[in-house]
Formats: C-alpha cells, structure tokens, sequence
C-alpha cells in the first residue's frame, strides 16, 4: 500500500530569539529576528520526515514589538491557512517574552477545530545548546498530529505542550522559563512523540465568540496594565483614564488588592464607565470577588485566574461585544 502523503503544515514566522544571532562567537548579546524562515527550516533538515512545510513570514520583530497591527495580521494569516482544506495545522515562530499573550490572543479570535502552535527559543540560533530546534521540531511534530485538534492554541517548549491560556513565562534566562499554573500542561512531546494529557478548560476557537479575526478592526479598545504597590497613589490611574483608557487591569497585591487611595481612584473611573479588573501580581491563585474589596458595591470586575497581561488581551476583546460590568465579569468566568 503507498504510505499516506505527510500532513501539510503552515508555518508562519514572526522572529524572536528563535531567529536570533549572537554579535560575536562568544558574545552573550545577539539581534532576534535575523534568520530567515527559511534557514531556520534548513537548520533542521529532520523536519522533512514530519510535515510538507510552506513557510510565510508574517514579521520579523522581537515580540516586545508585538502590537495589536501584527496580531491582526497574523491572526487573518493563520486563519487563511485553517481555512484551506489541504492543509493540517498552523505553526507560528514567536519570540518568548510576549508569546503567551499572542497565544491566547489567537486562541480567542482563531475559529478553527485544527492545531495551531506557537514555538519559541531561550537561546539564539547560534548559541551553545540552542533549544529553538528541538522546539520546532517538536511544534511540528505536534501540529501534524491529529490528535492536537480541538485543544486550543498550544505552545510547545523544553519538551512540553502548554495551553494558550495556562501558559507564563517565569524566568529571564532558563531554557525552562514556562510554566502552566492550575490546570497544568497539555502533554509532553519527547523528540516528536506525544504524550497527551487533559483537554482545555474554558472556551475557546470555534467556540469563541471573539472569532473569526475577520470582525475584529483595529486598534482594539485601549486597556491598560497598572501595577500596585504598598502605599500605591492614585495619580497613574486618573492619568491613565484622562488618556482615554476603555478599560484597565490591576496588578493586584495578593487577591487583587490595592491601596485606599488606589481603590477610591477605580472606584470613580468605575462609575464613569472604565471597566476595571482586578488581576493579581503574585503569579498565581484566584481572584474571587467580594472576597476583601467590595467588587458589587464598587462596579469592578475579578479576573478569575488570569494573569495581568492574559486579562488585558481578554478585556480588550470582551469590549468590543459589552460594556455592563455583569456581562464583563461573565466573559471572564467563560474564557
Ligand atoms: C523576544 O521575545 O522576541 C525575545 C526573547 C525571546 O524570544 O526569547
């Protein structure tokens, strides 16, 4: 009997370390995004025995410079590949500092049941030990496999499968900087072989009501970050409303706890209409609602388990469809 064709996959590359080259031979610095998409295939030549591979490249940025232009662009990109029947599944190269917030990104706008991966490196391509490899290798080794469909988005790192929204990173340097809180991961892949675990806990693709792209338009309501501290001023969060923000994300202290002068501030931006979440910057946990801060009484929105930086892309796209603080906070307990 002839064997089955090999699966065809996209890959569509955005830079990052992954594509990184160090300045010197024993330099610690490098530039991300130097490589082609094509070398980085050519650097692993094994990859022909998994996939027919058609590369694309989408950008070619560190992922610090990942704005809501190219998640826009990227999104209708990947979608366009899902959207035709030949092929499998899409594999996205992405720098780490930024990625778990592009994953869940697209795990809310992609409506797609196939696999969609992001792949990362700690390591520049010319590094001692570079990882970026045996992360694709791996990223395409699961994307072709069947049965990643219907899991979400995935991010494959250091031989683990990590669910868009589980997955942070946790470290600045060491190849393995990802964790997945809670929930835990979604498999282990060890030179290619899977080893599946628990499917996704909450909405998401073809599930999503934020999906396809195509009806999003940028630039998506501004949402901003404010981190708290003892003591905290109330001054960056009048700022902040001033420059028009739609809504803003607290990274808490604890269970999304803030200062009086803090709360008083988002109380009032509340009342004018800015949807406030309570996030945390502990790095784990959940935040429930009316635990310490009174979230009925003040209009404020509990983050439920995700971190700062999930909650800013979830609050972005939840205010595209609502602005009633019920309907928010019902967003945050479904995604
Ligand atoms: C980046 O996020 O683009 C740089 C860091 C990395 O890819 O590890």
């Amino acid at each position: 009997m002839p064997t089955p064709p090999l699966p065809r996959i996209r890959l569509l590359a955005t830079g990052g370390t992954i594509a990184g080259v160090q300045t010197g031979d024993d330099a610690r610095g490098y530039r991300a995004a130097a490589l082609s998409t094509e070398d980085l295939v050519a650097a692993v030549p094994q990859l022909t025995t998994l996939a027919q591979l058609e590369v694309e490249r989408v950008a070619a940025i560190g992922s610090q410079d990942m704005d809501e232009a190219t998640w826009l662009k990227l999104a209708a990109r990947a979608q366009a590949a899902l959207d035709t029947p030949e092929i499998a599944g899409v594999v996205i190269t992405h720098g780490t500092d930024t990625m778990e917030e592009t994953a869940y990104f697209l795990n809310l706008v992609l409506r797609t049941e196939k696999p969609v991966v992001l792949v990362g490196a700690m390591r520049p391509a010319t590094a001692l030990s570079a990882d970026g490899p045996i992360n694709l290798y791996n990223a395409i080794a699961v994307a072709a496999h069947a049965a990643t469909r219907s899991r979400g988005v995935l991010v494959v790192a250091n031989d683990e499968i990590h669910f868009a929204r589980e997955i942070t990173k946790t470290d600045t340097t060491q190849v393995g900087t990802f964790r997945s809180g809670h929930h835990g991961l979604a498999g282990l892949v060890n030179a290619g072989r899977l080893h599946l675990y628990g499917p996704p806990v909450r909405r998401h693709t073809h599930a999503s009501e934020f999906a396809p792209p195509a009806v999003l338009v940028a630039p998506l309501p501004r949402v901003d970050i404010l981190y708290a501290h003892a003591g905290l001023g109330r001054d960056l969060f009048d700022a902040a409303v001033r420059a028009g923000a739609r809504g803003l994300v607290i990274a808490g202290v604890g269970d999304g706890n803030l200062s009086a002068a803090a709360l008083a501030a988002c109380a009032a931006a509340a009342r004018a209409g800015v949807a406030i979440v309570r996030s945390s910057r502990t790095g784990g946990g959940i935040i429930e609602r009316n635990i310490e801060i009174d979230d009925d009484g003040l209009g404020l929105i509990a983050a439920d388990e995700l971190n700062p930086q999930k909650a800013r892309v979830l609050l972005q796209l939840a205010l595209t469809r609502a602005r009633d603080v019920r309907a928010l906070q019902e967003i945050f307990f479904t995604y």
